[in-house]
């Protein structure tokens, strides 16, 4: 199926915080080892935001490159979409604070939950509101400060994920196919194997829930891993068909960055290893932002270049899953 208009990614971009944290770092916090953390995860770095960095923040650093990459101004933008799991706060959305962080006045803003695979959903919605013709410029951001949502005594998590941001400039024309159609679903009877259960309206903040630790992440590792797998190689092969395109012609693949052994198991079931794109091994999972600062770094190395074909995957909590193929246009 043919978008009414055309839409390209015309800029990216990507911030981690300053501070670095190593397995070995984490050696003294939790009981666990970097050889295990790295067998198990592929994992042996994850950047911490600062005290006073909030979502927003991150988020802010790097829409200013993605919209100084795109050659546009912020005054130009007329949508931003924030995904993430960890806002500034539950309202207003880190939408409008990043707004008013870039000076992007003209844009309407708002967030869209769909945990980690919350950057995706939002470029289709990016994607659709302007191959629609409602809007021209959107701004796509994936930006997460995990690092206050996870529980630093559980050492099943925590050695899991880091602080980041990406972001996406999407417009209307362009060169080549530009973002084609995605995949996505959900699977909400899921929803208990990877949630933080408590602070919302079902468990509302109360000393009692914060003695049990229900503002934190939980997670059944076991379980998401086996769905992450099969979701992500599932969708991958949906979108390919939908777009009318083989994987032979993909010139790169970047998945959700979770673990590395979720990656290799994709890579192998659709026989793409050679050009499976991964960062996880210096950034561990950052959730909503993860794909964005993996686009971003593939374009910048060069991995990505005028003409290719890219896979997006993606896999969260909810359960919510999916896939994009677009064809870089710059
Ligand atoms: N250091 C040392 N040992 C640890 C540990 C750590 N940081 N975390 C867990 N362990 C222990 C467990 O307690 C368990 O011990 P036991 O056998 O005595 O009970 C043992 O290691 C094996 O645990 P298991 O859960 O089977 O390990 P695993 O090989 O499945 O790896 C994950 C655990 C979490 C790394 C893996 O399941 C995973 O990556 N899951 C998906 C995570 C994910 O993608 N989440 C986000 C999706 S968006």
């Amino acid at each position: 199926m043919e978008p009414i208009r055309k839409v390209s990614i015309i800029g990216t971009g990507s911030y981690v915080p300053e501070k670095v944290l190593t397995n070995k770092d984490l050696e003294s916090i939790v009981d666990t080892t970097d050889e295990w953390i790295y067998s198990r995860t592929g994992m042996r770095e994850r950047h911490i935001a600062a005290a006073d960095q909030a979502a927003s923040d991150l988020g802010a650093e790097a829409a200013r490159k993605a919209i100084d990459d795109a050659g546009i101004s912020a005054e130009d933008v007329d949508l931003i979409i924030v995904a993430t799991l960890s806002p500034d706060m539950f309202f207003p959305s880190t939408a409008c604070f990043v707004q008013e962080k870039i000076g992007a006045k003209n844009a309407f803003c708002y967030d869209l939950g769909a945990a980690c695979s919350g950057f995706l959903y939002a470029m289709d919605t990016a994607r659709a509101q302007i191959a629609c013709g409602a809007v021209e410029t959107v701004l796509v951001i994936g930006t997460e400060k995990m690092s206050t949502f996870i529980d630093w005594e559980d050492r099943s998590t925590c050695i899991l994920f880091g602080d980041g941001a990406g972001a996406v400039v999407l417009q209307a024309g362009g060169e080549g196919r530009g973002v084609m159609q995605s995949v996505m679903g959900s699977d909400g009877s899921l929803a208990h194997l990877l949630s933080t259960p408590g602070g919302g309206s079902r468990n509302p903040i109360s000393h009692e829930m914060i003695d049990q630790k229900q503002h934190f992440l939980k997670m059944e590792g076991r379980d998401v891993f086996k769905h992450a797998v099969k979701r992500m190689g599932d969708t991958v092969l949906q979108a390919l068909e939908k777009n009318g395109i083989s994987s032979d012609e993909v010139g790169c693949f970047i998945p959700h960055q979770a673990n590395i052994r979720i990656i290799d198991a994709i890579s192998k079931r659709l026989g793409v290893a050679d050009r499976m794109y991964s960062n996880v091994e210096k950034y561990a999972n950052t959730s909503s932002a993860a794909l964005a600062i993996a686009l971003d770094e593939a374009v910048k190395d060069g991995t990505i270049s005028k003409g290719d074909l890219v896979v997006l995957t993606v896999f969260g909590g909810g359960f919510t899953w999916g896939a994009n193929v677009l064809e870089w246009g710059k």
